[in-house]
């Protein structure tokens, strides 16, 4: 960390010769070569992808059938948390079909002219990746749904009472939306996917695979006990995974092992504040939040997430799933609320009060489906 008497300069070098290493973090190429080394970690074929072994079969059937048709398959949904292979299974699905791939993005599609022109640019069987598609402007979202039925968009021409709507034909093709946040489509956009892939947390044992292979590919030397570990704490996802074994390989190597192993990982895991439940920094600040400042709850997204500094979104989508899914945080009609599992893992007691709610309060919703608001 930068002291509050150094010059927030963007140079490396402070004044007095030392080497600021904020500077450096902030430099955007760190995070193009993360995202470079995730894309060379992706499996390129559904028979390589560990994991997720409803999904895959799912949709091998799906993509088997549309093959022997020769016909573009049903649009494919696929949802779930960050980092479970979303973007993965989409570029995986254009390789299967053979097919080449277009990729965009809800927040990309402004206006419903930007879909238009990439809809009617789209050759027949290509794959169109709606990456956040639920992400898109209201009018881009009832453009899409209705080109997705019936390959057809209604380009409208002039304004006002003289506008007109000329029709314009595509040529079949298949969208492939990935969500973290399915509960916000609106029935009409969801009801046109054909099939909707769930993504869940992957078991350490899929992890575990997923390492050793991503291990292979980066040159890094690892043992069983140190891939177990670092599989145990990823929180259930690939991309956490991966990038934990980058960082173990990094301490490795400064501490000249070498080697991906269980002192290594460790250590390493220690350094990077993730737990030996593998919860990270935002996990615990928002269970501590949780039962320091609101007693466990219950709480308000909105209320919990400005108290550990963070957009409700990403409290949400990034930490909530798995807390909910490991039961360190109930969601409640009330709002976030504590259990047992999340004061011991704190090593607190709960108060009287509390301890008495934990019984009367039932879960309400998926986590794999986040709701809207509070
Ligand atoms: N089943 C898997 N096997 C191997 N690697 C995987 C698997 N799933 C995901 N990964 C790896 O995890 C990383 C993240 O995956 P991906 O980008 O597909 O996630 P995502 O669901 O699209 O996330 P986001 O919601 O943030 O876009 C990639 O580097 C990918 O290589
Ligand atoms: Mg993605």
């Amino acid at each position: 960390m930068t002291g509050p008497d150094v010059d927030p300069s963007p140079e490396p070098e402070c004044a007095d010769g030392s080497y600021d290493a904020t500077a450096r973090i902030v430099d955007p190429s760190i995070e193009g070569d993360e995202e470079r080394v995730e894309a060379a970690l992706r499996p390129r074929r559904l028979s390589e992808f560990p994991g997720q072994p409803r999904v895959r079969e799912q949709l091998a059937l799906v993509l088997e059938a549309a093959r022997r048709r020769g016909a573009p398959p049903d649009h494919i949904l696929l949802s779930g948390p960050p980092g479970l292979g979303k973007t993965t299974l989409a570029m995986i699905t254009a390789a299967e079909l053979e097919a080449p791939i277009r990729i965009t993005s809800g927040p990309a599609i402004q206006h419903a002219g930007d879909l238009a022109s990439i809809l009617s640019s789209l050759t027949e069987g290509e794959v169109l990746f709606l990456d956040e598609i639920h992400r898109m402007s209201r009018p881009a979202e009832e453009m899409l749904y209705l080109a997705m039925e019936d390959f057809r968009v209604d380009i409208i021409v002039g304004k006002g009472p003289g506008a007109t709507a000329i029709p314009l034909e595509l040529a079949p093709f298949t969208v492939v939306g990935a969500t973290t946040r399915a509960g916000l489509l609106p029935a009409p956009l969801r009801d046109r996917f054909g099939f909707t892939g769930h993504l869940d947390f992957y078991d350490t044992r899929d992890l575990e695979t997923i390492l050793v292979r991503s291990a292979g590919l980066l040159g890094i030397e690892e043992d069983a006990a140190g891939i177990h570990e670092i599989a145990r704490r990823s929180r259930g996802t690939p991309r956490i995974a991966n990038r934990l074994l980058r960082r173990v390989r990094d301490w490795a190597q400064v501490h000249g092992s070498h080697i991906v192993d269980l002192g290594a990982a460790e250590a390493a895991l220690a350094l990077f504040d993730v737990d030996e439940r593998g919860l990270d920094r935002l996990d615990r600040a928002v269970l501590e939040a949780l039962c320091s400042r609101f007693a466990g709850g219950p709480v308000g997204l909105s209320t919990l997430a400005v108290a550990v500094g963070e957009e409700s979104d990403t409290v949400e989508t990034v930490a909530e799933p798995y807390l909910v899914r490991e039961g360190y945080m109930l969601r409640t009609p009330r709002g976030r609320m504590a259990t047992a599992r999340t004061w011991e893992h704190l090593g607190l007691r709960p108060p009287a009060s509390t301890a008495a709610g934990l019984q009367q309060a039932l879960p309400i919703e998926d986590p794999a489906l986040p709701q809207q608001g509070d």
